[in-house]
């Protein structure tokens, strides 16, 4: 049980004596530590329910609440109940964790599995910006879950059967340089793609022999299928390197393709329940009026008020549509996997998308819980959404690859005596880290303006400010000489300082769970710099191996308590640690 849990539960039996009944605790972390840990309002709740004064109940709390070897509270203001949990609490519960591996965090999740969609980018296209925040939020979300106990289910969902094919398959036929090809494959497809799409716009006959040779690989024309299928395996080559770099992984890419032969089935079935209808020979599906018109995705409001948005999922010459495949996979993925949860995600522009995908899989009878977890853009210092010099779109490699080179610009600066190898290590884990960072400490949802001096800063809410603290530490037990058992250490919390960082630890496994809540990984990045801004307060009011026992085994436990927490808190954002930097 966490602080908050034990809290909660005592308070919860304080309020059935009081009451007679049970009632809500509704225990939270204080805002503001001058009026103590944890506060709740449920004396005022109540007693504005029940008609009586707040305070004079919040006192009758009191007087049945047990509180022993946990807290103290006290009745502030209209009558608010402030916790401030003993010094000797703390030092009990942070002593339990360190011979706890999983640092006092919950597995909430267990007994449920989440399938988490995100990166899948579109095959024969470079990866982008955009892609860059799917994976790196997405592959965070993998994990925390995976650590609070879900099954998760990572897929990527790659974009391998768009219209885009017309103009490569034309292109591999009349442009492809094998060479180049070979070198790099990526770079070769999107070279062709953007030639025949240059090609099309200005010569209609163009972009007719393209579409006939989409409707060739369509209709399973073997020579294009098999161009079609080397094209997917060197994208994928591709997209595993920057994984690779990223440390990315997933479980299954089953791409839009793999849901191919079910989609006409899919549409029929559509048809036969009436979820879906013919218009203008397209396959559609429009409002069944269930929902109050704000809410309604098949709707939309225009100057002459409310009209229809419909989803077509398949078009009058019998294609099939990316909604189409959508439905396809939520069905897959409840049949087949057993999935509880599915997370998408995906950029806001998609949100329509999914509103109507959401809401047909309801009428279809999927019972799941499905998420779309937005985000907002990447801008550039212009504040305008992020190009290179030349207006193409920023590729994640190209970020990868001057992240860490103005990461090992930096590592030379500060530590110029480091071998030539180890420092292109750091700087490895040091210029992805920060690219991570930057990311997952945003708010998902807003647009992020991107800052290389801002996300490599030593000092500021950064990657290598958490990683600095974390080799700080490391070089406090190099200097240690012999062996050191935390296990065995008595905690002391006598300084402010000591307390406070007891009390952050401590606070780890109440932060990891409400991260779920609303999907952000920011709330993890806040607490990981607070509790690094703790660690340097800490580390500069108390000597740690010049102090006299008991004070330095136990700061010497705070201390490794603290590496910990920063490294699983870390590897949580797929963030790695180097021992020096
Ligand atoms: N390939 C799409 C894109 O790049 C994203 C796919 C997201 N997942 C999904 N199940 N729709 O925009």
């Amino acid at each position: 049980m966490t602080l908050l849990q034990e809290l909660e539960s005592r308070l919860a039996a304080a309020l059935t004596a009081v009451l007679g009944q049970p009632a809500p605790a509704a225990v939270t972390p204080a805002a503001d530590l001058r009026f103590g840990d944890y506060q709740s309002n449920a004396a005022m709740v109540l007693a504005k329910q029940r008609k009586v004064n707040p305070r004079a109940l919040a006192q009758e709390i009191i007087d049945k609440l047990d509180l022993t070897d946990l807290a103290s509270a006290e009745i502030a203001g209209p009558g608010f109940l402030n916790f401030r949990v003993l010094p000797a609490a703390y030092a009990a519960r942070a002593a339990a964790l360190i011979r706890d591996e999983r640092l006092g965090v919950p597995t909430p999740g267990a007994g449920r599995t989440v399938v988490v969609d995100f990166s899948a980018p579109n095959v024969a296209k470079p990866m982008h910006v955009g892609h860059i925040r799917s994976t790196i939020i997405g592959d965070s979300l993998a994990r925390i879950a995976r650590f609070l106990g879900f099954h998760v289910i990572a897929d990527n969902h790659i974009g391998d059967w768009g219209t885009q094919f017309g103009m490569i398959l034309q292109g591999w036929k009349t442009l492809l340089d094998p060479e180049a090809l070979e070198a790099d494959p990526i770079a070769e497809l999107v070279r062709i793609y953007r030639e025949v799409n240059a090609a099309a716009k200005a010569d209609p006959a163009m972009l007719e022999t393209c579409k006939a040779e989409l409707v060739k690989l369509q209709a399973g024309d073997a020579e294009n299928l098999a161009i079609w299928q080397h094209c997917i395996e060197v994208s994928k080559r591709g997209l595993q390197k920057i994984y690779a770099r990223l440390d990315v992984t997933f479980d299954h890419w089953l791409g839009e393709s793999f849901y191919n032969d079910r989609l006409a089935g899919l549409v029929d079935e559509f048809l036969a329940q009436g979820i879906a209808r013919v218009s203008n020979g397209a396959v559609c599906i429009f409002s069944d009026g269930s929902k109050p018109q704000a809410d309604d995705p098949f709707l939309v409001h225009k100057e002459d008020g409310w009209t229809d948005n419909p989803a077509i999922i398949r078009k009058a010459d019998g294609g099939f549509l990316y909604a189409t495949t959508d439905l396809a996979t939520i069905q897959f993925r409840s049949d087949e996997w057993h999935a509880d949860h599915v997370w998408y995600v995906v950029g806001v522009p998609q949100q329509l998308h999914f509103r109507q995908l959401f809401d047909a899989a309801a009428r279809w009878g999927k019972t799941g819980d499905l998420r779309h977890i937005a985000f907002g853009s990447i801008l550039g210092d212009d504040r305008k959404l992020m190009k290179t010099r030349s207006g193409d779109n920023v590729q994640l490699a190209d970020v990868l690859e001057e992240a860490v080179a103005r990461a090992a610009a930096v590592i030379a600066e500060k530590n110029p005596g480091l071998p030539a190898d180890e420092a292109a290590g750091i700087a490895e884990t040091v210029g992805i880290g920060a690219v991570k960072f930057a990311e997952l400490s945003q708010n998902r949802l807003t647009d992020y303006v991107f800052s290389w001096d801002r996300m490599l800063a030593l000092h500021g809410d950064t990657a290598p400010y958490l990683q600095n603290s974390y080799v700080r530490i490391c070089a406090i037990f190099r200097k240690l000489d012999g062996p050191f058992d935390a296990a065995a250490c008595r905690l002391v919390l006598d300084a402010t300082e000591e307390l406070h960082l007891a009390r952050l630890l401590v606070r780890f496994g109440e932060v990891l769970p409400t991260i779920l809540d609303d999907f952000r990984p920011n709330l993890l990045a806040n607490y990981l710099l607070e509790l690094a801004r703790a660690f340097h307060s800490f580390y500069e009011a108390c000597p740690v191996l010049k102090a006299a026992e008991p004070s330095r085994s136990s700061r010497l436990a705070l201390c490794e308590l603290t590496s910990r927490t920063l490294q699983q808190g870390l590897a949580l954002m797929g963030i790695k640690v180097p021992d020096k930097m």
